[in-house]
């Protein structure tokens, strides 16, 4: 009965996963990877039976194929752009292009098929922060430039504490309260599925010049002290003053 359960429960588990894994791709037995373009991938498999026979397909074109006693057979456009592992059957693929991107699938007696969804994405550049300012905050915004097309694959993060930013209307983008200490920097973290670029940008070269409100408040105070100081020497020096110049006018 406890065995019952147990696999009742596995089974949901392994329902759950299925479901997740088909939203996101395919079939159960998919993985997505990723790939840069000029850079390299490869396809894990890890077989605990040795292999006798390989054949890896891209989108059903033959990539390779191999039996063991023979040589590899690569196929165009891959050759002497493929290693096959022929151990662990993994193959990686080097010098990716865009019109790699594909689904590539090891067939095998020895593992039956698996499928790797690969996406061939461009380097990722660095980010650019820009703010514009309005009546309370400050936003700033976290650029990737327009030219990159994946930009659908990045995620954005900051290193803002609550009390300082809140969200923007996206999440490459933050509002700061004016009234903040602006000497501090943000920064701004892009990440790509293979590697993450992050930027950065003083809070005060957001706002113009003088307008800075910790120094206002401080000027203000200060700009009255000497105010005041120089009516009350002003006021208790003139008669003194004129006294002496009265004195020292002798016509
Ligand atoms: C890939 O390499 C080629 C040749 O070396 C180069 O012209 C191209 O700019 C590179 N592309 C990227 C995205 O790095
Ligand atoms: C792959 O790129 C390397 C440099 O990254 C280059 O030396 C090599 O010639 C390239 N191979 C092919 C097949 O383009
Ligand atoms: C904000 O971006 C615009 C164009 O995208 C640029 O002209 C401007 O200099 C940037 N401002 C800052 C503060 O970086
Ligand atoms: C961004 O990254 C976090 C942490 O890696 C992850 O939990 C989140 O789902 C990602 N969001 C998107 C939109 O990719
Ligand atoms: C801001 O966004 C992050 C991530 O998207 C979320 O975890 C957090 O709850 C949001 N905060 C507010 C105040 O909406
Ligand atoms: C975030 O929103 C701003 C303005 O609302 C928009 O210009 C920008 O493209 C958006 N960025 C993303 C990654 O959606």
């Amino acid at each position: 009965m406890t065995a019952g359960s147990g696999c009742g429960w596995a089974a949901g588990v392994l329902g759950v996963v299925c479901l997740a894994l088909q939203f996101d791709s395919i079939s159960c037995d998919s993985q997505k990877m990723f790939g840069t373009v000029n850079g390299s991938v490869t396809f894990p498999i890890s077989s605990s039976v040795p292999f006798t026979e390989i054949m890896w397909t891209k989108n059903r074109d033959k990539v390779l194929e191999w039996e063991a006693g023979s040589p590899i057979r690569v196929f165009p456009p891959f050759v002497d752009r493929v290693h096959l592992d022929t151990t662990s059957g993994s193959l990686t693929i080097f010098n990716l292009t865009a019109s790699d991107e594909a689904d590539y699938r090891l067939d095998s007696l020895s593992t039956g098929d698996t499928l790797f969804i690969l996406k061939v994405i461009g380097p990722l550049p660095s980010p650019t922060l820009n703010c514009t300012l309005a009546a309370e905050d400050i936003t700033v915004n976290c650029r990737i430039p327009e030219s990159y097309e994946f930009t659908q694959y990045l995620n954005y993060s900051w290193n803002c504490f609550p009390a300082l930013c809140k969200n923007g209307s996206n999440m490459s983008e933050v509002l700061i309260k004016k009234n903040n200490d602006l000497s501090q920097e943000i920064h701004c973290t892009v990440k790509s599925p293979l590697s993450k670029q992050t930027s950065s940008l003083v809070l005060a070269t957001c706002v113009p010049d003088g307008a800075h409100s910790r120094y206002r408040f401080a000027i203000i105070p200060a700009v009255a002290l000497v105010a005041g100081i120089t009516f009350f020497l002003f006021k208790r020096g003139f008669p003194k003053c004129g006294r002496e110049t009265e004195s020292t006018d002798p016509s």
